[in-house]
């Protein structure tokens, strides 16, 4: 358990640089099992879902070192058995799938639970795996999937699933023959994975669309890249500052992977400023009430939907905003209520009248995107906030709090 402790009321000033894609950069982590060679990934961030990923790696036999780049090295695996309790712990873990079942033609991992924002079915991986030949089987709550030979295959997913589309392309990469990958995942971060995948060797085109073409290869080879940076971690910042009023630079963040996220916070007011690999934000006074519905990509991100919520609860008007993605997004709407926050839910709709100020005061964080939202309340507030967190910020945000520092926000982290 840690605890933020946050002082509101000062506008954020200065520039701070954007750290690279957690949901680019676990993807990357497990396709580095689909060589013997050696992998670099430069500039990776420190996140505990990181951490996690590295201790599955080796778990299954893998090596690694960190530093200034990550390099990882599965020259040889000694099972292909993934742990319930790792499992469990990052549900990113299925992505170990894909990989495991091109390289060792076999795997057996446990079936990912829901979490607190959703039951998180991981259905459509299953179907995609499996019409490129694996037999899977759910065994006491554990997928054991097998395939003598990948096959290319017509694939079409009933929803645009990230994890799916980036599960069935790394599997696909090392099947014989074409695949074609129909109402695909076309997230900046699925599309950088095709872009890493092929540095490696493989043959994908269409990424970064929604039909997504991959002709299978005999073998992968080593590759030392950058992932492109966090448009999570870059919107977050960006509605900090339209909440609590300021002058932010963001560097190393492609606009266009946020363009609806600027889009939104120059309908509530601020004004935003860009160049090819940066984004300046200037607000002052209450932000203008803001709709919103969360969609795939290029929609606006459900990752951004919580952080939006503080963001209009305390804008000048009723925000209506309609979370279309995940089934029970809603956890942090009770704690920002808590902070003074006029807020009603109808299913996946919550209606809010934004209010003057809210107030600091105790708060939980309820997962990753919940408590980032409770940052920028307690940001905004009057008086301090202490935000209680069980971990939850630490798995996608590389010190959260340095970098707010580094913006003149007075938050500090006792752990
Ligand atoms: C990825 O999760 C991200 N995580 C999530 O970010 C993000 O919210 C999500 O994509 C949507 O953009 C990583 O990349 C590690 P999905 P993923 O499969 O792949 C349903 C964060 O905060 N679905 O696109 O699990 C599912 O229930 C995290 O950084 C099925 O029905 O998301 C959900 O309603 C949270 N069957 C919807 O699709 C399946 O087989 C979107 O899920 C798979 C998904």
């Amino acid at each position: 358990m840690c605890i933020y402790k946050i002082e509101g009321g000062i506008p954020l000033q200065g520039q701070v640089e954007i750290s690279c894609a957690k949901n680019a950069v676990l993807p990357m982590i497990f396709a580095s099992l689909l060589t013997t060679e050696e992998v670099k990934i430069k500039n990776v961030p420190l996140l505990s879902d990181v951490q996690t990923s590295l201790q599955i790696l080796q778990l299954l036999g893998g090596e690694y070192t960190s530093g200034a780049e990550l390099c990882l090295h599965n020259r040889t695996l000694r099972t292909s058995q993934a742990p319930y309790e790792a499992v469990r712990s990052m549900r990113a873990s299925i992505l170990a799938m894909g990989p495991l079942l091109a390289r060792m033609g076999n795997v057996s991992i446990a079936l990912p639970g829901g979490c607190a924002i959703g039951a998180r079915p991981v259905d459509l991986h299953l179907k995609g795996l499996t019409a490129l030949g694996a037999d899977i089987q759910l065994e006491h709550g554990t997928l054991q999937a097998r395939a003598k030979t990948l096959h290319g295959s017509q694939i079409y997913l009933d929803f645009p699933s990230v994890g799916a589309t980036e599960n069935i392309m790394m599997a696909a990469v090392l099947a014989q023959g074409e695949t074609i990958l129909n109402n695909a995942a076309a997230e900046p971060e699925v599309e950088d994975l095709a872009n890493f995948l092929c540095a490696m060797g493989a043959r994908i085109c269409g990424q970064g669309s929604d039909t997504i073409i991959i002709e299978g290869v005999n073998t992968l080879h080593s590759v030392q890249y950058q992932p492109i940076a966090d448009r999570i971690e870059a919107g977050t910042f960006l509605a900090a500052a339209a909440a609590c009023g300021g002058d932010v630079t963001l560097t190393h963040i492609n606009p266009e992977h946020i363009r609806a996220a600027i889009a939104k916070l120059t309908e509530c007011g601020a004004a935003l400023s860009e160049t090819t690999n940066s984004v300046r934000i200037q607000a002052a006074g209450r932000p203008r009430k803001i709709d919103i519905k969360s969609l795939p990509y290029p929609g606006f991100p459900t990752d951004l939907q919580a952080q939006f919520c503080a963001l209009a609860s305390v804008a000048n008007g009723a925000s209506v905003i309609v979370e279309t993605v995940f089934e029970q997004r809603y956890n942090h709407i009770a704690e920002l209520v808590r902070m003074g926050a006029d807020i009603k839910i109808d299913e996946r709709t919550a209606i809010i009248n934004g209010v003057e100020i809210l107030s600091g005061t105790h708060v939980c964080a309820p997962d990753l995107r919940g408590g980032a939202a409770l940052v920028i309340a307690g940001l905004c507030a009057n008086g301090t906030t202490e935000l209680r967190d069980e971990g939850h910020l630490q798995r996608g945000y590389d010190h959260i709090e340095s970098k707010l520092t580094q913006l003149g926000a007075k938050i500090s982290l006792t752990e």
